[in-house]
């Protein structure tokens, strides 16, 4: 008997262990053949502006623009004057992307049925950056998560609740780490244009209301998806492959000056990277190395269909089919057990590192996060 526990056997009933309600998170059990990942097709895109508006269009979209061999990059620079945050205690759940799907219904039509009301042709839609927090699951030690799922016309919509514990490190942010934060938005305003033929304006306001997000579905097996991500910015050259082959993301990271430091980067940083990224099928991620004081000393470019070799000779490190296998099991787990289609109803998945994935269920609670204006629409 394997320990692939959630795999019905083909024992007889009285051999057939109770089907658990847990859901291992061991790396060991998912150490088997690469599932079947469809390749992402770009479905739609969207914009929010930076008063953190919605718009149905790709308004938001930035491109690439080369940097010089060592750039010098200084990432302080306007974090006192010229930073506009958005405000997180707004929590805007699947929102976004549940605009995006109604003002988009008849081009997600599924094939075979006709009438007006007809269910969408996904088992899931929720968006990349939960996706990318269970992929890197079976390999995270710090922080654990809650998912809420709904059922609703037979789609499983999931969507994150934060965590006790990442709402108190929210509100007890170091003011260096605040810094830190905004280097990132800097790095990528160095390193994008407005326009295909502009150049970038460090002199500008970072506003981290602002983003370009992809839409895309494909297929984790058996389980259709259907989710959104934010893109940095795309290959300006008219003739770069169509999205999401043209999408770029960019990254920084801590300049790397010991072997130590090397590892490090190729096991904790190089995960969450290529989780990021592999979802929505970006071919590649554009890092910029920075030193203590902020500046980047050099950019390099990350092939993620490269990562796994980066990576081989790294002792007890991470495997891509480890993360896309558990994802695979967490969603027929959340297929199996979220079973009431209900749109107040809210099966709350949650995990603490060192421990299963457990489940409770709630009616009419706080945790309800399909909007009225969402279900009116969507059962016309
Ligand atoms: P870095 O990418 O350089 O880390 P993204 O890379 O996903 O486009 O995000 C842009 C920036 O947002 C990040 O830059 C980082 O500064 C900030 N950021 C994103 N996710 C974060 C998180 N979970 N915690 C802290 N900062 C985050
Ligand atoms: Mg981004
Ligand atoms: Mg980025």
């Amino acid at each position: 008997p394997s320990n692939h526990h959630l795999h019905q056997s083909s024992a007889t009933p009285r051999q057939t262990p109770p089907r658990s309600q847990t859901l291992s998170t061991r790396r060991e059990v998912y150490e088997r053949d690469f599932p079947l990942y469809k390749q992402p097709v770009e479905v739609g895109c969207f914009s929010l502006d930076s008063q953190r508006r919605f718009f149905n269009d790709s308004r938001q979209m930035r491109y690439y623009v080369e940097p010089e061999r060592s750039p010098n990059f200084d990432l302080r620079d306007g974090y006192r004057e010229r930073y506009v945050k958005r405000d997180e205690n707004v929590k805007e759940k699947l929102d976004h992307i549940l605009r995006w799907i109604v003002a988009n219904r008849s081009k997600l039509k599924s094939k075979l049925s006709t009438n007006a009301s007809c269910p969408l042709d996904f088992d899931f839609v929720t968006w990349r950056g939960h996706l990318t927090k269970l992929l890197t699951t079976p390999y995270e030690t710090r922080e654990g998560w809650l998912l809420a799922v709904t059922k609703f016309n037979g789609t499983l919509y999931i969507s994150e609740v934060e965590t006790e514990a990442a709402c108190r490190e929210r509100e007890n942010c170091p003011e260096r780490n605040k810094e830190m934060m905004y280097w990132g938005y800097k790095f990528e305003q160095y390193m994008c244009a407005d326009d295909t033929n502009g150049e970038p304006d460090p002199s500008g306001v970072v506003n981290t209301n602002e983003a370009f997000c992809t839409v895309v579905q494909t297929r984790l097996t058996d389980h259709k998806l259907l989710f959104s991500g934010e893109v940095d910015c795309r290959d300006p050259d008219p003739g770069a492959p169509p999205p999401p082959a043209c999408y770029v993301e960019l990254k920084t990271s801590a300049e790397i000056c010991t072997p130590k430091q090397r590892s490090n980067f190729h096991r904790f940083k190089l995960l969450k990277w290529w989780a990021q990224s592999f979802l929505p099928g970006v071919p590649r991620v554009v890092a910029g190395f920075r030193d203590h004081e902020g500046t980047v000393v050099s950019v390099e470019t990350f092939q993620i269909s490269k990562i796994s070799q980066v990576i081989k000779n790294e002792y007890n490190c991470w495997k891509p089919t480890v993360c896309m296998n558990f994802c695979c099991d967490f969603l027929s787990f959340v297929k199996r057990e979220a079973t009431e289609d209900n749109p107040s109803v809210v099966y709350l998945f949650s995990w603490e590192p060192h421990n299963d994935v457990t489940y409770s269920v709630h009616r009419d609670s706080q945790y309800s996060f399909l909007p009225d204006w969402y279900i009116k629409e969507m059962t016309r």
